[in-house]
């Protein structure tokens, strides 16, 4: 009883829950606020199910806490940013260079891996090879073949499914130009839908499989007691069960590069295996470490791209005026010549058409991964955040709060014409990469292959809603990202005088 009376004291008198006990919110000169929750649980209940980013927004708008919002999950202390300034003293702080690491996160070997490696030299060790190596512009570049290629593939059976059905179901088709891609670029390897089906299934399990384990809410990383008697996803078995199966997968490939990469000298276009098996000298990864690296791409690389791009193709269903003016903007620049991505690089109209779905649909809205701060954090504001607080910024509040953008549910790329604003860590009114020294590695080839993508599929047809069968909703569901809860079909016109395949 008198455990029960103090843990519920404590509980009532702590702003944030019961993990900012003991005046922890109040150490800088001012406190920061938020919601009590519930006993022992704190907010799990607010994030576990639905649109955490739309519940979190609704807390900080309804409670003035946009600047920064304290809260508990279970015993973790988490403090959310829905503001522009606020949020880029997060991501840019030094002491916010770590993330939590989720236990799905460590049995799957992701904690050797760039996004949950600590702050420390492993990690700055993987930033300076993804950056001057992984995702240097001449290799984005000499990769432009493949992005054509793959799109090329995906066009082709669009078309075909176009005539056979009346219709499309554009995710299978992204989800598969996605998937070869990122193999293509990280194993320097490509399936083909019908003669390597059986390969290419086993593949797409591992990828889905570990995409559910690492977006599932998993109750046991906030209460650690639970773990011992409820698992009711049996995370911690089927962790255990892939991480055998990717090993062999990529070591596999690894061993095969070994043996033809001996005398061979590293070109532009050379795969991610190549590369990290060419560093010398500190440089030089371990075998394990090379397998999660690159697992890693694969799981980054594969759903961001696919789920952006079925975003933008949902929004320009439902805006057939700014598909006509896009497809002007494509049409008067290429003529019906094949579009590249130098072509696309000088569209104002079609970046400003993704820069506008990156600030309506994010695909992180609270950035994906968050972070972890490793000092006390002074905020310009009078705000102190202790050390080891989870740390997260609700990218989807700030693009949808009208204090910073106008009329900021409707759809209207023209926003982006009038004013230049970097999406790619230096604005953070929109900052869908996050920001910093944790910022997206992988972000310019994101950008481009999305880009790249939808001017080609712009080019190619006119897309029209299917409204009576297959009506557009843009309803969302957040799993690793937030992706369409239902899947975007529409009925694609073939266009005249294009370079169909
Ligand atoms: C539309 C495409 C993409 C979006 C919206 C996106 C978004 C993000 C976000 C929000 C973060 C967290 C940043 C932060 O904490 O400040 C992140 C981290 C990361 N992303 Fe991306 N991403 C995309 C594409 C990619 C691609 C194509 C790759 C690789 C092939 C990739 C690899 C990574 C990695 C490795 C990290 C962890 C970085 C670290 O912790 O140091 N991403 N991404």
């Amino acid at each position: 009883m008198a455990f029960l009376s103090i843990a519920l004291f404590s509980w009532a008198f702590a702003v944030g829950g019961i993990a900012w006990k003991n005046g922890r919110n109040r150490k800088g000169t001012l406190p920061i606020p938020g919601p009590r929750g519930f006993p022992v649980f704190g907010s799990l209940f607010t994030l576990s199910r639905g649109l955490a980013h739309r519940s979190l927004a609704a807390m900080a708008w309804s409670r003035a806490n946009t600047q920064l919002m304290a809260f508990s999950l279970g015993s973790t202390p988490v403090v959310v940013a829905s503001d522009p300034h606020t949020a880029r003293e997060i991501l840019t702080s030094p002491h916010f260079a770590d993330r939590p690491i989720k236990q799905s996160a460590k049995s799957l070997m992701f904690s050797r891996a760039i996004g949950f490696a600590p702050n420390g030299t492993h990690w700055r060790l993987l930033r300076r090879i993804a950056s001057s190596h992984l995702f240097a512009p001449k290799r984005i570049l000499a990769h432009e073949p493949g992005r054509q290629l793959d799109c090329t593939v995906m066009l082709r059976n669009i078309a075909n499914e176009q005539k056979l059905h009346g219709s499309v179901c554009l995710r299978k088709h992204l989800q598969f130009a996605a998937l070869n891609n990122i193999m293509g670029s990280v194993f320097g390897r490509r399936y083909d839908q019908k003669k390597d089906s059986e390969q290419l299934e086993e593949l797409r399990d591992m990828v889905r499989e570990g995409f559910e384990l690492l977006g599932a809410f998993n109750w046991s990383d906030y209460l650690p007691w639970l773990s011992y008697f409820y698992d009711p996803f049996r995370i911690n078995q089927r962790c255990l069960q892939l991480v055998p199966r990717v090993r062999k997968l990529v070591k596999g490939i690894i061993e095969q590069h070994r043996q033809l990469s001996e005398s061979k000298m590293l070109s532009d276009n050379a795969d991610f295996v190549d590369v990290l098996l060419s560093l010398d000298g500190e440089e030089k990864l371990q075998e394990d470490d090379m397998v999660a690296v690159l697992w890693e791409m694969i799981f980054r690389g594969t759903d961001t791209t696919a789920l952006l791009t079925e975003w933008v193709m949902a929004e320009l269903v439902l805006h057939p005026e700014v598909q006509a003016k896009l497809q002007l903007e494509i049409d008067s620049a290429t003529r019906s010549k094949t579009l590249t991505d130098a072509d696309v690089a000088k569209l104002p109209y079609l970046q400003a058409v993704v820069k506008e779905t990156l600030r309506i649909h994010p695909p992180g809205p609270l950035l994906s991964w968050a972070r972890l701060s490793t000092s006390d954090v002074q905020l310009s504001n009078g705000m102190l955040v202790p050390a080891n607080t989870t740390a997260m910024v609700n990218m989807w509040a700030i693009t949808h709060d009208p204090k910073v953008w106008k009329d900021p549910v409707e759809f209207k790329p023209e926003r982006f014409l009038e004013a230049e604003v970097d999406v790619r860590g230096g604005d953070l009114r929109l900052a869908p990469f996050g920001a910093g020294r944790r910022v997206c590695p992988g972000k310019n080839l994101g950008l481009v292959t999305v880009q790249l993508w939808v001017a080609k599929l712009m080019q190619g047809f006119k897309w029209v809603q299917d409204s009576v069968a297959h009506p557009v909703d843009l309803s969302e569901v957040l799993k690793l990202s937030c992706e369409m809860k239902f899947p975007l079909h529409a009925i694609a016109v073939e266009r005249e005088d294009t370079l169909l395949p």
